[in-house]
């Protein structure tokens, strides 16, 4: 099937609407033509396949299957190569198996990748050595060097944040599809890092248990097609709504509006104003869509949020992302799942650990403990677990890098180490061996 770009008929609700987290684009009428020209341009994924995935997670809010979500905070151009790409899905793929295994149900892999350009801040302007430039929004809107030319907003930019998600859409489906993601060869990656992890006899007891099952399969003669591919979908946070309605197409099937910059789209905790643009916007597109929910949300919230975005009930049409903090999930999160039972709703609640647990190290450096971001998924295994509702998945910030931006892990990273490969651009990622740690730690206790 295909798509029409038809950027008329696609709703723009949204545009009368105060949107927060926008760019002070310098020349409006420079903004206009590069949205024309993204409007002409192909799909990056197809209407089909954004109804697949609302299927999916329609079976993840009946518990019967698990979200892996997961990428860098912020996607830069630099990344967009077929190592960093390669890497990346590597360790998503590897994350998948040892989940699969310790949920046994499907595990739902869905990237923060293909488009995660653009970044919502906590100050506009940042100051160094008395000099003050707008801060760094991602690089869909500006440059992360500190002068004046490079944090200057370029429309230009929206250009190459699309090339960009179309290069990297392109390598994950094809390693996807193409022999690289074949469970036999992703099992063989987890020996590896079982045999080299400090950690690895606490890891190898669920490794030894996967590779029985494999063995057991091949004796049977069994090799069906799902072991040698998978299925991959593409998100990131719909934050510049300009962007989004460029991409944003109307199914030729049924003449309804699909944004097709991602498979899946989130609207952030800092947008999520139930009266703004952004969920103006996210309310008028058919993807399933997310809304990141944190520590202060009511359970009227929650409610308000989803009889807006859904008042259909379609069943997988909206996510909750919850980014409480390992400190206070276990007290915030019951009363918002439980107003959802009230209610008879049956939604995938899906955990980032992440957002609630940055702090600064007395280096300066913005990071996360791996303890914390665990105790979080802890939590919140926990509060569903009480309340018998399914939790439905994890959203995390990692990359296939052994970066040092994060501090625990297997192999120890301390906060004296962070200087030394700190390379994100926004906030600070799990590495490979972190995020593995994450997936074994998570397998575990869901199988105890
Ligand atoms: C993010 O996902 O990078 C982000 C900004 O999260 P939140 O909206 O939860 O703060
Ligand atoms: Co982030």
């Amino acid at each position: 099937m295909t798509a029409t770009a038809d950027p008329v008929a696609a709703p723009a609700s949204w545009r009368g609407l105060p949107a927060a987290q926008q760019p002070d684009w310098p020349d409006p009428g420079h903004l206009q033509a590069v949205t024309d020209e993204l409007a002409g341009l192909p799909p990056l994924v197809f209407a089909g396949e954004c109804d697949v995935l609302r299927e999916r997670l329609a079976a993840v809010a009946r518990g019967e299957a698990f979200v892996l979500q997961g990428g860098d905070c912020a996607e830069t151009f630099a990344g967009a190569t077929a190592d960093a790409v390669r890497a990346k899905l590597q360790t998503l793929l590897q994350m998948a198996v040892v989940l699969t295994y310790g949920a046994s149900v499907p595990i739902i892999k869905i990237g923060r990748m293909a488009g995660q350009f653009a970044k919502p801040r906590s100050r506009p302007d940042e100051i160094r050595d008395g000099i003050e430039l707008p801060a760094y929004r991602g690089d869909a809107i500006n440059g992360f060097e500190f002068t004046a030319q490079a944090r200057t907003p370029d429309p230009a930019r929206l250009l190459r944040a699309y090339h960009c998600s179309a290069v990297t859409l392109n390598l994950c489906r094809a390693f996807a599809t193409g022999g690289f993601a074949d469970l036999h060869q992703v099992h063989a990656w987890n020996q590896d890092f079982v045999a080299q992890s400090p950690a690895g006899q606490r890891y190898e007891r669920l490794a030894g248990e996967i590779d029985r099952a494999l063995a057991f399969m091949r004796a049977c003669g069994a090799d069906p097609e799902e072991l040698h591919a998978v299925e991959f979908y593409s998100s990131h946070e719909a934050l510049l709504l300009d962007y989004e309605q460029a991409l944003t197409r109307r199914d030729s099937r049924t003449g309804l509006p699909y944004d097709t910059s991602a498979h899946f789209v989130w609207v952030g905790e800092r947008t999520r104003d139930l009266h703004g643009a952004h969920i103006e916007f996210a309310s008028g597109i058919r993807n399933p869509v997310g809304v990141k929910v944190g520590p202060d949300t009511k359970p009227s919230d929650v409610l308000a949020l989803i009889n807006r975005l859904n008042p259909d009930r379609e069943p997988g049409r909206v996510t909750l992302i919850t980014r409480m903090g390992a400190g206070r999930v276990r007290e915030v999160l019951p009363p918002l799942i439980k107003a959802l039972i009230a209610e008879g709703i049956e939604i995938p609640w899906v955990c980032d650990p992440m957002h609630g647990n940055t702090f600064e190290a007395p280096s300066g450096h913005k990071t996360r403990r791996l303890h914390d971001v665990l105790d979080e998924v802890q939590g919140f295994f926990e509060v569903h677990r009480s309340l018998g509702t399914h939790p439905g998945g994890i959203h995390i910030e990692f990359t296939g890098d052994n970066v040092t931006e994060c501090v625990g892990g297997s192999h120890e990273i301390a906060a004296d180490d962070l200087h030394q490969r700190y390379e994100t651009a926004c906030d600070p990622r799990l590495n490979r061996g972190q995020a593995l740690d994450l997936a074994f730690i998570v397998a575990d206790s869901y199988h105890s």
